[in-house]
């Protein structure tokens, strides 16, 4: 990203990090929830954030809707936006989880190479990509904000899955499948994050 930062200074404060999840007995992270809009993102963010509060686990929501009320409220849906929402939420994110936090952003986040340079602000291992895989077909039937009609009847201009792209992980950590047969239950879905954070050291 272009920087117009000059004559600027790293300052180190000697309680850091490390000092911090010693404290929290915790170790920060990124859970990143991306896919379509109506998939179920803010759904699992919240139930998520429940399940680690109800274990003693410090976590904070950043959720795209949301911040788009103050942050990013001078942010549109174009291309160049949503790249500049992801980046900053990417920034807040890397911020949370050097403080220590499990920090659950929740945006649709569409384009990979936006999802990409957030991993690349962390360490690899400490953004863990999580991907609502819920098929278009089914979001839209479901329409439980009355989106995709208005997208659909040319009222909601690039809007994402419909006339502006949605391009899911290649390589992601976890997957939440959901189909018309089949859609696991919140507390279900957050159990198999809080699972893949066990398992890898994050709530130690
Ligand atoms: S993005 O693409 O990551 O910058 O989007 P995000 O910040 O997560 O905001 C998504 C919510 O904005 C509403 N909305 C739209 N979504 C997609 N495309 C268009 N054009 C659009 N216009 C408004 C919508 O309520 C999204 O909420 P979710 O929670 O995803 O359904």
């Amino acid at each position: 990203t272009l920087s117009n930062s000059t004559n600027i200074f790293w300052q180190e404060c000697p309680v850091g990090k490390v000092e911090r999840q010693k404290l929290l007995n915790q170790k920060g992270c990124v859970v990143w929830i991306t896919g379509l809009s109506g998939s179920g993102k803010s759904t699992l963010a919240c139930s998520l954030s429940r399940e680690l509060h109800s274990r003693g686990k410090l976590s904070y929501v950043l959720d795209g809707d949301n911040l788009r009320h103050g942050l990013n409220k001078d942010l549109s849906f174009k291309p160049e936006d949503r790249t500049e929402n992801i980046r900053r939420v990417g920034e807040v994110a890397k911020l949370f989880a050097d403080a220590g936090l499990i920090c659950i952003a929740s945006l649709i986040s569409p384009y990979r190479k936006d999802r990409d340079a957030c991993r690349a602000m962390l360490p690899y291992a400490n953004f863990i990509e999580v991907f609502m895989n819920m098929p278009l077909t089914l979001c839209e039937a479901r329409d439980t904000k009355g989106l995709y009609k208005l997208a659909r009847a040319g009222k909601i201009k690039g809007f994402t899955g419909i006339d502006d792209p949605y391009e899911p992980p290649l390589n992601c950590e976890i997957e939440i499948q959901q189909t018309d047969g089949f859609c696991p239950t919140p507390g279900a879905m957050a159990a198999q994050v809080v699972s893949y954070l066990e398992e890898k050291g994050y709530l130690e």
